[in-house]
């Protein structure tokens, strides 16, 4: 596994244990998905019989002046895993992202915005989306045994997270603004992980849609946070032009797949809960 020190890579690390798996996780210096020979010399000293790649550039708002980097990992280096993969022989499961999408909610036949399914067309609107896209086509024509899984508003005990950020904000402030005009599927690392490795014990190929249940704007997602967590701070709505950042985002973004062979993820609101039950844990540690 690819990325084993990333936010989703520790929590697939804890899944393969749990699953009895003899897992090996890589990352830098002991990897570099951007350079082919090292991503060959890896999976010749491995020899794994499945490959997970969790290793990517996630920092969106920085991406907007680095697209050459950007390319060179989420694009090209998920190409080079893909290929390296193919020539071996095993399938690799790669995960993408939600900012694949435009944000223009499609509709169902009520005219109500429903989820993207993975037959809906793409169209990113940031440098990291659009690289993401580009690593999505390269590993889905490596090979017809590989699969993406597409995720959304990932949150995990190893790593920067929206959860960690309202809850540190909660301590200095009476109230937070965060904007109610993006709706998404908060999907926690710990329900993610393993169902990746669910993936690869199935044989899912192809293209997958794999988020929390449900969806919500990240207005509604810190009040539940607050909610949950027993924690008195207020929660103002505020708008994406006001809190404007570098990268756009996609305004609507809930994903679903319209897969038989993929099994849905809890609610997004068990993963808020999974979350709160690990770090508790971490602290008591
Ligand atoms: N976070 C989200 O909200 C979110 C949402 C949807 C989808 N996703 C996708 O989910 C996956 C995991 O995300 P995450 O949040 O766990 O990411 P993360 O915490 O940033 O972890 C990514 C890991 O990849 C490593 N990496 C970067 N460049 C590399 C290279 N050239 N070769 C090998 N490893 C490299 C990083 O190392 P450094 O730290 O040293 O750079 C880091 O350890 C990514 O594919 C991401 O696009 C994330």
């Amino acid at each position: 596994m690819t990325g084993a020190a990333g936010m989703l890579g520790l929590d697939v690390l804890r899944a393969g244990e749990r699953a009895g798996h003899e897992l090996i996780g890589l990352d830098l210096p002991e990897i570099d998905i951007t350079d082919p020979a090292s991503v060959e010399g890896a999976l010749q000293r491995v020899a794994p019989d499945a490959v997970l790649n969790c290793a990517a550039l996630t920092d969106v708002d920085a991406q907007e002046s680095k697209r050459e980097l950007a390319q060179a990992v989420n694009g090209d280096g998920a190409g080079n895993l893909a290929r390296a993969a193919a020539a071996a022989g095993v399938p690799l499961v790669h995960v993408s992202t939600d900012y694949v999408f435009s944000g223009e909610a499609p509709h169902d036949a009520a005219g109500k915005p429903r989820p993207y399914l993975e037959s809906d067309p793409t169209g990113p609107r940031s440098v990291y989306g659009e690289t993401k896209l580009a690593g999505e086509q390269q590993v889905l024509a490596a090979s017809p045994r590989h699969t993406v899984a597409r995720t959304a508003w990932l949150f995990g005990v190893g790593g920067r997270n929206f959860v960690e950020t309202m809850l540190t904000l909660s301590c200095e402030r009476d109230a937070v603004q965060v904007v109610v005009d993006q709706e998404g599927c908060p999907t926690w690392s710990g329900h993610l992980a393993p169902a990746l490795l669910g993936l690869i014990e199935r044989g899912v190929c192809g293209l997958v849609h794999l988020a929390g249940s449900g969806h919500v704007s990240w207005n509604g997602f810190a009040r539940e946070i607050f909610r949950q967590a027993e924690v008195e701070c207020r929660v103002e709505e505020a708008s994406s032009a006001e809190m404007a950042r570098p990268a756009p985002r996609p305004a609507w973004s809930a994903l679903e797949s319209e897969r038989e062979d993929v099994l849905p993820l809890p609610p997004w609101q068990d993963g808020v809960a999974g979350y709160l039950a690990a770090r508790a844990g971490m602290m008591r540690a």
